[in-house]
């Protein structure tokens, strides 16, 4: 049961999000293209509402970017004085609690929250990049299970240049992926890292050309749907735990999980027999 009702498009496109949900494919579509899709804490916080909110019937959350960019990061105005669109700033918020650092840290945790779930064992995320994912964008990009990038795409942990931490849940993927060393030299450098560097490092799992990108992103999105959804929710799991546990660990998580899928097997097949 999802927990939360789903947005409407008007919640939805003030936070300059879309989201259209296909039986068991949503696809979510950064839409502020004449910002190239800049985001602020309102589309991290409706990126956490939509999360909540699926119909547990979604195996797939497809992230895309309207126009020639995934995202540039965050809307640079959320550094200024002034509300954005109605949203009060970062700078502001802060100014008004100077003291409270717990309150500034709440706000942060929700904006997390927009780019945790994405991780949850029941979905497979896939962020189709074309272009530009800056900062908060190419966090949003490493938050996902698989990235599909179109050839043009350009990656960059803008973060540190601007005097801050990524802190939208991209340092872990980011290490996990290309190392420490290397993630160091690409934050404390802020460069900029083209599609197929990107593969090399492992931050794309497909690159192709950029005519060719939902394509790409639909024959992908098929094959994930053509193997049965528990077998695939048990799979991510493991292998998401997988680099924190011991071989020992690992070997018994193997066994549960493979009794839980045999038992309802032997369950169904049962109710089969039954029948004939
Ligand atoms: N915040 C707010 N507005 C933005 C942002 C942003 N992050 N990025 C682009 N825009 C706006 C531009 O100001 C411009 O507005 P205008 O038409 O009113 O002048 C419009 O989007 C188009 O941007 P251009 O720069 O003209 O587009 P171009 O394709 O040449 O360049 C690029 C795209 C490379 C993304 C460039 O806009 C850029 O460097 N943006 C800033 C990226 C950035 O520093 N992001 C913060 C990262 S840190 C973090 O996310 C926590």
């Amino acid at each position: 049961m999802a927990e939360a009702p789903t947005p409407t498009t008007e919640e939805l496109a003030a936070a300059g999000l879309r989201l259209e949900i296909d039986g068991p494919v949503a696809t979510i579509t950064l839409a502020r293209p004449e910002r190239r899709n800049a985001m602020t804490g309102r589309t991290w916080t409706m990126l956490a509402h939509i999360g909540h909110s699926l119909p547990p019937s979604v195996r797939i959350v497809v992230i895309t970017g309207a126009g020639p960019s995934f995202s540039a990061g965050i809307d640079l105005a959320m550094f200024g004085p002034d509300d954005v669109d109605g949203e009060p700033s970062l700078l502001r918020t802060i100014r008004e609690r100077p003291e409270d650092r717990a309150a500034v840290e709440a706000v942060i945790a929700g904006y997390q929250a927009g780019f945790l779930w994405l991780r949850r064992p029941g979905i497979v995320s896939v962020a189709a990049v074309r272009g530009h994912a800056i900062g908060a964008g190419l966090q949003l990009a490493l938050a996902c299970d698989v990235r599909v990038l179109s050839d043009d795409a350009r990656l960059c942990m803008k973060e540190p240049a601007l005097g801050l931490v990524p802190d939208l849940t991209g340092t872990k993927p980011l290490v996990d992926l290309v190392g420490v060393n290397r993630a160091i030299e690409l934050c404390l450098t802020a460069r900029t890292v083209g599609a197929e560097e990107a593969r090399e490092l492992r931050l794309a799992e497909l690159v192709v050309p950029g005519a060719e990108l939902e394509t790409a992103v639909e024959d992908l999105v098929a094959a994930l749907l053509a193997t049965p959804a528990a077998a695939a929710t048990a799979t991510k799991a493991l292998l998401t735990r997988a680099p924190g546990s011991s071989l020992a660990d690992q070997a018994r998580a193997e066994r549960a999980a493979q009794t839980d899928l045999l038992v309802s097997l032997a369950a169904a097949t049962g109710t089969e027999a039954g029948r004939s």
